[in-house]
């Protein structure tokens, strides 16, 4: 009974070739909507950013970066070579602060961690502000030449209205603050900082999408660049080139229109928000009840890490309970080969909504042993269930094996829609050549096989088949830090050129 019912469990996780192509359609037709109003599930957020790197930016540079799973704060020195060096603190963001009262809370955490960083990396700076080799060379007469410039990595949506101004849109992946929705998220970090008279300016705002673009441009051994920047973490969003001509909408900053190109985020954590396309299992709806944000991010919530983990504490829990099978439970001692009994402890973090962390997907999948130990001994670890027996643990693996590759059907729908919004695999002088895409997020860092199951996926999207082989999707850790030094240079420049 437990295999038949694990197997209706799988079959509702399918997401079948038909499906993807329907979707890739639907992906595409809402990524041009978005590209022509406001307002669309698609934000398709224009960035300012109207060139990629080409990796002879020189510089030292400070970023921070909030919205996966660490607030860091670093500073990078660009070689000039296609090369960097940084210096990274990271701390997790304490979870009260996702919620806080008042967004000043908030900031006023960031700009003490970029003080404590500064005094243990850059103290001499810090101390004194002046030496000259430790900050952009800003132009002759500028006043403060001796400051940081600082790119500010906001993983968020934000209405971008220049290069380091931006109002946020809405909070997501758990994050609840509501007095900062519309407000300038620079301004509002940057109040911070001066208030502990830190040598800082944000000099750019940067999601981090941006970012890895940016990053994935600047190390790339391509040498025509990347044309998407990708997230698969906690949350999932991409940033691909944009032609300026297909940009319908009305942009309200300043931008260099001479490269004919804009980045451009998409935000595509939302895609879909109507369910036209998507999937939806009864598990689905249910965490969508739970959510802080119903109706938002509807893709996303069937895409990355913060949600999987919680698709599958919901199905197990329903097959637990289950009275036509045995799962997780006393009757399957018989089967457990440690002769002691299967028991759930109340304290288990299946009874807690968002209380199962998705890296145990990734062990699951990992576990290919034929006791499946490794998986057992997680199940005993990390969700207190103890003594379980290999049928169902191995139950467990096909569920949590569904829910994975469904996620990366999905995520390949985006690549698949973004690629052939760029024309690029038809570029007459890209003929044969590889076509790069930069990922980050600790889902395709650590899920075995998500890159392979999403080339799986292209090669059988129409536009796409057999040239699947030419799109090269590449991990750029911790790209993003170094995509906003990159950016910040960029703002750097514009500061000398209208000084
Ligand atoms: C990090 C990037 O490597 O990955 C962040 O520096 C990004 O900018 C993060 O947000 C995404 O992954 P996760 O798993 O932390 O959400
Ligand atoms: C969420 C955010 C988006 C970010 C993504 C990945 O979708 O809205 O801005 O890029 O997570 O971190």
């Amino acid at each position: 009974a437990l295999e038949a019912e694990t197997q209706a469990i799988v079959d509702q996780f399918e997401f079948s070739d038909d499906d993807v192509n329907r979707a890739v359609k639907e992906f595409l037709r809402q990524m041009d909507e978005g590209l022509r109003k406001d307002g669309t599930s698609l934000s398709q957020i224009p960035t300012y950013v109207t060139a990629v790197p080409n990796g002879s930016e020189k510089g030292l540079y400070m970023a921070v970066d909030l919205g996966g799973t660490n607030f860091r704060v670093c500073s990078i020195q660009l070689l000039g070579n296609n090369s960097f060096r940084h210096t990274y603190n990271k701390v997790a963001i304490p979870k009260h602060l996702m919620v806080a009262k008042t967004a000043q809370e908030l900031f006023a955490f960031l700009a003490l961690e970029i003080k404590k960083f500064l005094q243990e990396h850059h103290n001499e700076d810090f101390e004194h502000h002046i030496r000259r080799r430790m900050t952009v060379s800003a132009p002759e007469g500028f006043r403060d030449e001796h400051i940081f410039r600082m790119g500010f990595t906001f993983s968020f949506p934000v209405k971008q209205v220049g290069i380091n101004k931006g109002t946020l849109i809405r909070w997501t992946k758990g994050f609840d603050i509501p007095d900062a929705v519309g407000k300038d998220v620079c301004a509002l970090l940057q109040e911070e900082i001066d208030k502990l008279h830190l040598p800082v300016k944000v000099a750019a705002l940067v999601n981090d999408t941006v970012g890895t673009l940016m990053a994935r441009s600047y190390t790339s051994p391509n040498k025509h660049g990347s044309i998407l920047g990708a997230i698969f973490g906690t949350g999932t969003n991409g940033a691909y080139i944009e032609k300026l001509s297909n940009l319908k909408k009305g942009l309200a900053g300043e931008y260099d229109d001479t490269t004919g190109h804009m980045v451009i985020n998409t935000e595509w954590g939302s895609f879909d928000n109507q369910l036209n396309v998507l999937p939806t299992t009864k598990w689905d709806d249910a965490l969508e009840k739970g959510s802080i944000n119903p109706g938002y991010q509807m893709y996303e919530k069937r895409v990355s890490g913060m949600f999987l983990g919680e698709i599958l504490r919901l199905v197990t829990l329903e097959l637990h309970n289950n009275p036509n099978v045995s799962f997780f439970k006393d009757e399957n001692s018989s089967f457990n080969d440690r002769g002691s009994v299967t028991v759930i402890d109340r304290d288990s973090p299946l009874y807690k909504p968002w209380g199962v962390d998705t890296s145990i997907m990734s062990t699951a999948e990992a576990d290919h042993d034929p006791e499946l130990s490794a998986l057992r001994q997680s199940l005993e670890k990390d969700l207190k269930i103890y003594a379980p027996a290999y049928e169902d643990a191995l139950a467990f693996k096909r569920i949590s094996h569904a829910i994975g590759r469904r996620a990366a059907r999905l995520a390949a729908v985006a690549i698949a829609a973004v690629v052939i919004q760029t024309g690029k695999l038809d570029d007459p002088e890209l003929l044969g050549e590889e076509i790069d895409i930069g990922v980050d997020g600790s889902l395709v860092e650590h899920y075995p096989g998500f890159r392979s199951m999403i080339t799986e996926a292209l090669k059988i999207t129409e536009g796409i088949g057999e040239s699947a082989n030419r799109i090269k999707i590449g991990l750029t850790q911790d790209g993003s830090g170094v995509g906003a030094a990159l950016i910040a240079s960029v703002a750097a420049s514009m500061e000398k050129n209208t000084s």
